[in-house]
């Protein structure tokens, strides 16, 4: 746990804890099946896959891991995967997806706090995607994070950014610090914001790739279909700097 770790951001770490534990069924069902849903989810697993790059018998720990969509296709590339969540309900949810692709033997739910996981340099590659802006405390996780991995060992992380084409979006989340659907902590960062999170807990950034956040519910399609082309240009041009969700691929460079 950092040590700007105040009550205040304390009540609202909790808060965020519950309502996850209160939303994990249907979590996914409330996300995913719409046709934007379906491309946002393939998308954001595309683009962790490509940069994990696991190999089989390598260890992954995916933080916060939610329903498993990250955790359950790694461990089908052949990665040891443990899955940490602070909710049981949502481990629950990993766990049967983890049945439903066979892959129970490659993956091992684990209760706990993402800003005090307790491992030591014991995963190849970790990552921590759509969870960072609901935890207050993200100083606490990427140590957390860079003591879990061993030396040189690749960290993963999503985060929103402020500074994008949903400009007034952010604006809007950062002052109300909740998420525009639920009542839940949110924060949007700057890039610099990242990257110091980043530097100061011993990573370096690698790589970075843009993913544009598509509103779920949208049904029109033709609409639907000029943001498909507005994000696939996000991915690695110069508009990933715009995007509202970046992706960042990291290497642990310093011993923590
Ligand atoms: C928006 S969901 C993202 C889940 C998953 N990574 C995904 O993208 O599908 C955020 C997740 O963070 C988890 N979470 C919230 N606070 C946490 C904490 N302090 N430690 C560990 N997990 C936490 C929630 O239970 C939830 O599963």
């Amino acid at each position: 746990m950092s040590n700007q770790f105040d009550t205040k951001q304390h009540t609202l770490y909790q808060e965020s804890v519950d309502f996850y534990e209160a939303h994990s069924e249907g979590y996914d069902a409330d996300r995913w099946t719409t046709p934007a849903g379906r491309y946002l989810n393939e998308v954001q697993i595309r683009v962790v896959s490509e940069l994990v790059n696991t190999a089989p018998g390598k260890t992954h720990l995916d933080i916060a891991t939610g329903t498993g969509r990250f955790a359950v296709d790694l461990a089908q590339r052949g990665a040891n995967v443990t899955a940490l969540d602070s909710s049981q309900g949502m481990l629950a949810e990993t766990n049967k997806r983890a049945a439903a692709f066979n892959v129970t033997k490659k993956l091992k739910a684990r209760l706990g706090y993402a800003n005090d996981m307790g491992f030591k340099n014991q995963f190849d590659t970790c990552t921590c995607i759509n969870a960072l802006c609901h935890i207050p405390d993200q100083s606490g996780v990427m140590q957390s994070a860079a003591q879990a991995l061993k030396a040189n060992g690749v960290l993963v992380t999503s985060y929103t950014n402020w500074a994008s084409f949903y400009l007034p979006a952010g604006l809007y989340v950062n002052m109300k610090g909740k998420s525009i659907r639920g009542d839940v902590y949110t924060k949007w960062f700057s890039f610099g914001e990242s990257r110091k999170l980043h530097t100061n807990s011993g990573f370096e950034i690698l790589e970075i790739h843009g993913v544009l956040h598509i509103p779920t519910r949208i049904r029109n399609g033709v609409f639907l279909a000029a943001l498909q082309v507005l994000d696939r240009l996000c991915r690695k041009s110069v508009f990933r700097y715009f995007a509202p969700q970046i992706y960042v691929r990291a290497r642990k460079v310093t011993a923590v």
